[in-house]
């Protein structure tokens, strides 16, 4: 029976792994990103192992072969980066630059101070903290809310722009939305925020080793990932922020404090 089992594990893991390239760690000279998935498609040979002179195209090519994102998005984003750096193609290293969409508060990363820094290792703490954040066995909207808030508090006194905390709201929605257990929710089923779950064991491999975990069951997304679905994960994140953060609900911020503390005293009344 054991061995039916050990069989039949081997047959689901060679077939899980058909068609994706073999991870090759990065050598001396290969160049790499803050982004821990473009690395990963790097360190996999969707994007050139050596991290050089990389068009959007690539990327958004890499991006939808494996991971199953909208390639036009991805492109969007890529093109967005090249254009502000006035090249047609770049090297991972670029992605370094503080300004474009390289920022502070990273969740893998410390801050980057020196502008032509090639430093772009992740931290060890920030993903142990990552994954300390969470009490059950996922990463989840609350978990990454409650982890966006210790790496602003990291940066403090230096503030995300509005522009940055929406990128970084982006990427806390990516992490969970491609590492997710199971098929993503459309987000026109307006899912609720505990409906994602990211492996806690997944994401750490993810970010510690820049390659797929299949081995933890990772498969890229059988439905194409579009912007819609990030929606709920990314209002999600933002509401628990503010939650954990004491700041209660977003319509609370319009209304002048004098008349919260009245609508608040009449409540209890
Ligand atoms: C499937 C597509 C992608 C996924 C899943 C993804 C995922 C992520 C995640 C989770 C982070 C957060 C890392 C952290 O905070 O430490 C990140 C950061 C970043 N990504 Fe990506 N990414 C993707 C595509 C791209 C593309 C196409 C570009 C640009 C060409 C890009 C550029 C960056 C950069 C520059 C950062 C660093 C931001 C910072 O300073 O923290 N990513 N990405």
């Amino acid at each position: 029976m054991a061995s039916k089992i050990a069989i039949a594990s081997l047959i689901a893991l060679s077939a899980a792994s058909e068609g994706l390239r073999p991870w090759e760690a990065p050598g001396p000279d290969d160049l790499r990103s803050p982004c821990p998935m473009l690395n990963t498609l790097a360190n996999h040979g969707y994007l050139p192992h050596n991290g050089r002179n990389i068009s959007a195209q690539q990327f958004a090519d890499a991006a939808l072969e494996v991971v199953n994102i909208d390639g036009m998005a991805i492109k969007q984003v890529a093109n967005y980066f090249l254009r502000a750096a006035n090249q047609s193609f770049i090297d991972l290293t670029d992605l370094n630059r503080p300004g474009i969409l390289q920022h502070i508060a990273s969740l893998t990363r410390d801050d980057v101070k020196d502008p032509d820094s090639v430093d772009v290792s992740a931290s060890q703490d920030r993903i142990h903290h990552l994954i300390q954040d969470s009490d059950t066995d996922c990463i989840t909207v609350a978990s990454l809310a409650k982890t966006r808030l210790h790496v602003e508090d990291l940066s403090s006194p230096q503030e995300l722009t509005v522009k940055e905390q929406s990128l970084a709201y982006v990427e806390a929605g990516l992490l969970l939305l491609v590492m997710n257990d199971g098929p993503v929710p459309s987000g026109w089923s307006f899912p609720p925020a505990t409906a994602y779950c990211a492996p806690k064991k997944r994401v750490e491999t993810w970010l510690t080793e820049e390659r797929f975990p299949e081995e933890l069951g990772w498969k890229k997304s059988e439905r194409t990932l579009g912007l819609v679905d990030f929606v709920p994960v990314i209002k999600g994140i933002f509401e628990e922020k503010r939650l954990q953060a004491g700041k209660g609900p977003l319509w609370k911020s319009f209304i002048p404090s004098f008349l919260q503390q009245e609508t608040d005293t009449n409540s209890e009344l």
